[in-house]
């Protein structure tokens, strides 16, 4: 037994010093390299030119009219707010409805998206403006307040002037949930009692 024991431990010492030797050799030999896959294919650097094709070119353009998966954006009143005559739209695409819902998704974008310039009222003193960023409009703005909602959409999916777009990180449906979040913080400013519902206003006291 005990020379079985010795017999592996002796075994085991000579392999580790064989492998352990391995290391720190310096050889200008590639090294060994049992998986080849396709590590070493030909290929071409950005600009390459090539005589393979006939304008000379190694990446092809994509087949005219080609759209990335997901990237079909054909209703651009959703995408834009815009209709077909390049109008702003003043009511929600038939698809989005104005729901509770809709509004507290959009006050939950609208905080992470648009209140750090626009700030959480949208008067455009957030802490990005206050830190010196062109200062946006109030929505207040009289200006502002008469936007049809395609245009509160607009200014996200395509910027405007000094705002870029949103569009890389707000979703179409969501561009909506906004603009209404928007309108309605419009609304809630400056409203009269008379515009509160009956019950409401008698819950609150008011
Ligand atoms: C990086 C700061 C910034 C963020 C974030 C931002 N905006 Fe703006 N926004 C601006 C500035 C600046 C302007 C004024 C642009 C100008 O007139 O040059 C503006 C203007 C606007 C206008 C008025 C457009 C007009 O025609 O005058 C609307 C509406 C608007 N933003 C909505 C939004 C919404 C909704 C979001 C969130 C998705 C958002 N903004 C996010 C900076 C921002």
């Amino acid at each position: 037994m005990t020379v079985l024991r010795i017999n592996s431990f002796l075994i085991f010492v000579v392999v580790a010093a064989l492998l352990g030797g391995c290391r720190g050799q310096v050889s200008d030999k590639a090294p060994i390299h049992p998986h080849w896959n396709m590590d070493n294919v030909k290929r071409f650097d950005a600009q390459e030119p090539t005589d393979f094709f006939a304008d000379g070119r190694t990446s092809r353009a994509p087949v005219e009219g080609t759209i990335a998966v997901g990237q079909l954006r054909e209703d651009t009143v959703l995408q834009s707010g815009v209709d077909a005559n390049g109008d702003f739209v003043s009511t929600m695409p038939s698809g989005i409805a104005l729901t509770a819902e809709l509004l507290d998704r959009g006050e939950g974008r609208y905080n992470i998206y648009c209140a750090p310039c626009h700030d959480k009222t949208g008067s455009g003193n957030g802490i990005v403006r206050q830190r010196g960023f062109i200062p946006p409009p109030s929505f207040q703005d009289a200006r502002v307040r008469q936007f049809p909602i395609g245009q509160i959409v607009n200014a996200q999916s395509a910027g405007v002037r000094t705002m870029p777009s949103y569009a890389p990180q707000i979703p179409a449906e969501d561009r909506w949930a906004v603009a209404a979040y928007v309108r309605a913080l419009q609304i809630s400013q400056g409203a009269t009692l008379a515009q509160v519902p009956a019950d409401v206003a008698k819950k609150n006291g008011w």
